[in-house]
């Protein structure tokens, strides 16, 4: 059993029956029940597994280094957090975790894993729409890990700009993500073309699954600094260490 609210005597109540608790601020837009939860429990069972394979572990790899940048006692924002797994070593360090999915399942799974660590009293789990965040919430920083790259070309920069209003001024955004492609002389041409065609896979299967927009590599930091961040920090990550680089993580100021 999932449950999402924010309501003492039903936490309590749902706690002595085993149930999975969500914190759910009511502020926060529930989707649970309006929507059809697009990954399910077969995605969010496979998923972790599934990046790892395919990227021979760069994925992981990225997502932990972006959130090493994040101080203790700072209240970060994971935004379409999926299972969460680069949000356990942040907790441990006393970093106040927020994770917000629109996936039932996914959350269900960042809290197990976080239940597991005895850690989860530290985080606020949200089931919500990253697009319709209340105006007033404001993080420290705020994580944006693999989700971007759900959307097309056009709605990508809106949706990043409205994640920028809830990060304070002097805030971090850490973004992992496929790292852009460079076209220019005939070897990166030809580079370009296997990375895209790389990018490409997964984008069509989860198009196909989550009906999420399929589209080109997006350039995720000139896409910031074009809404006024600043890059602090970059790292390229390679296909099972020792492939192309084709991740990126990329710390920036606001
Ligand atoms: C590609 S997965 C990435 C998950 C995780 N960040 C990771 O790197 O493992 C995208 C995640 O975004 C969530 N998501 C998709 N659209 C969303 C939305 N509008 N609001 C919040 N979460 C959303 C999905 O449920 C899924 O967990």
């Amino acid at each position: 059993m999932i449950v999402a609210t924010s309501n003492h005597d039903s936490f309590w109540w749902a706690r002595k029956r085993g149930a999975i608790f969500i914190h759910m601020e009511s502020t926060f837009p529930v989707s649970a029940g309006a929507q059809p939860d697009t990954y399910g429990t077969v995605l969010a069972t496979a998923y972790d597994g599934l990046a790892t394979l395919y990227s021979g572990g760069a994925i992981g790899a990225c997502k932990h280094w972006g959130v090493s940048h994040i101080s203790a006692g700072e209240a970060a924002l994971f935004v379409g957090a999926g299972a969460a797994a680069e949000c356990l070593e942040p907790v441990r360090r006393g970093v106040r975790c927020h994770i917000l999915d629109s996936s039932p399942a996914m959350l269900r799974r960042a809290h197990r894993r976080l239940h597991r660590s005895k850690h989860e009293g530290h985080v606020q789990f949200h089931l919500g729409d990253a697009r319709a965040l209340p105006t007033h919430k404001m993080y420290d920083a705020v994580v944006v890990h693999f989700f971007l790259n759900t959307f097309c070309q056009q709605s990508m920069p809106r949706v990043l700009a409205s994640l920028l209003t809830h990060l304070r001024p002097g805030g971090l955004l850490v973004l992992a993500d496929f790292a852009p492609v460079s076209p220019g002389t005939e070897t990166a041409t030809a580079g370009s073309f296997w990375q895209t065609l790389y990018h490409d896979l997964p984008m069509h299967l989860f198009s196909q699954w989550t009906g999420s927009d399929v589209h080109p590599p997006h350039d995720l930091p000139a896409v910031a600094c074009s809404l006024g961040a600043t890059l602090v920090a970059q790292r390229t990550f390679r296909v099972a260490r020792i492939g192309p680089a084709w991740f990126g993580s990329w710390v920036m100021n606001k």
